[in-house]
């Protein structure tokens, strides 16, 4: 029989994404309904190692929010208690490990359980803490959508709209100019965003981190467009697609506690294509676009689901687990599969294949 729930409380980790506050919404209500205490932990876990609030989170606190992007409790992608960054005595980058802080002012405030709405590396945090007997229930958040073992995250919808509206908009400006227009947008290690971003609007080239490119494929591609009269291209990279042999291109290399960020492939393809084709090129870089604006109502939808769904779950006692988009259902997984590993654009999918029977080219 599950412990009698009386206080829980929530967080937002890692890159914020469109549907956050809808799950936050969520998770008040249903808690709420069940005369539940609710409280938002600020910035991660940061409110839990004294930087930031465990505010209470009211009807009117979350009233109105569904569909505002963002969150409302702040978020943070260097706030790992696991390696809690920190400076060196020569004044050198540092990471400490802080998780039983946590545990600690967990237990400290008389908290239930915890509803941990994060991506891969917020959900790994999870999983660590939970391992240390903190009851966490996660929820799939991000908009690369590279999380296994739900069919999609919250995020990623409006993500790919985001980004489509952008590429529809390229298509008259290219035409006019005659150019070749290289757009890069998110999506980390994975090119879900750009496939479906890329064929949802009408990209002639789309590239992403599964499939490495070669150069002169791409530039045959677009030869062969100007050749039969189109005299120009739309060209979708993933951040971090690859040329084959070679390497991603990074603004950043990683830190103690903090990845590398992609950045510059654009820019470094419009001028490789530039330069072979004597194309006009031109590039853009979507970047935070992707992360901002309000959520579609499909991510509204499965948002408010999650939300609700992780309260279900903590209410059974069902801890140590992530609440999962099973189609036509939701149901809880363990913490441990859902960061087993990263989900990849599988080259097999049907999607792949009709991009290409669409005879858009993935510079192979
Ligand atoms: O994981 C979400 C994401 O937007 C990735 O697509 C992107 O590479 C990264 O976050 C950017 O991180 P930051 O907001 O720290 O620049």
């Amino acid at each position: 029989m599950a412990s009698p729930i009386r206080r829980i409380a929530v967080n937002t980790g890692g890159g914020d994404a469109p549907g956050l506050n809808a799950v936050i919404r969520a998770v008040v209500l249903a808690a709420i309904d069940r005369d539940w205490e609710i409280f938002g932990i600020e910035r991660g876990y940061g409110a839990l190692l004294g930087d930031g609030d465990m505010i209470p989170l009211t009807q009117e606190a979350v009233r109105g929010i569904t569909h505002l992007g963002g969150t409302i409790l702040g978020t943070t992608n260097r706030g790992n208690p696991f390696e809690w960054p920190s400076t060196g005595p020569a004044g050198n980058p540092i990471v400490a490990d802080r998780s039983d802080e946590v545990l600690a002012a967990f237990r400290a405030r008389g908290l239930d359980a915890l509803i941990a709405i994060g991506g891969d590396g917020s959900l790994r945090i999870a999983n660590g803490l939970a391992r240390k007997g903190l009851p966490v229930i996660g929820v799939p958040k991000t908009i690369d959508n590279d999380l296994g073992v739900t069919f999609v995250t919250f995020g990623f919808h409006t993500a790919v709209q985001t980004a489509t509206d952008a590429i529809d908009k390229l298509h008259s400006t290219a035409a006019s100019h005659e150019r070749v227009m290289v757009v890069e947008v998110m999506g980390r290690h994975t090119g879900w965003i750009a496939l479906h971003a890329g064929m949802s609007g009408t990209a002639d080239v789309i590239l992403i981190p599964e499939i490495p490119y070669d150069l002169e494929r791409i530039c045959g591609k677009i030869e062969a467009r100007y050749a039969n009269g189109r005299n120009f291209a739309i060209l979708v990279a993933a951040e971090g697609a690859s040329p084959r042999g070679g390497e991603a291109s990074y603004l950043e290399s990683g830190a103690p506690g903090r990845e590398a960020r992609y950045g510059g492939l654009a820019d470094r393809l419009a001028r490789q294509i530039g330069e072979r084709t004597k194309r006009e090129t031109r590039s853009l870089v979507l970047g935070h676009l992707q992360r901002g604006g309000s959520p579609t109502s499909y991510d509204r939808l499965i948002a408010l689901r999650f939300g609700a769904a992780a309260v279900r779950c903590a209410a059974a006692g069902r801890f140590g687990v992530m609440v999962a988009l099973d189609p036509p259902a939701i149901r809880p997984v363990p913490l441990e599969d859902a960061i087993a590993h990263i989900r990849r654009v599988p080259l097999d999918s049907d999607t792949v294949q009709t991009a290409r029977d669409l005879g858009i080219s993935f510079g192979d």
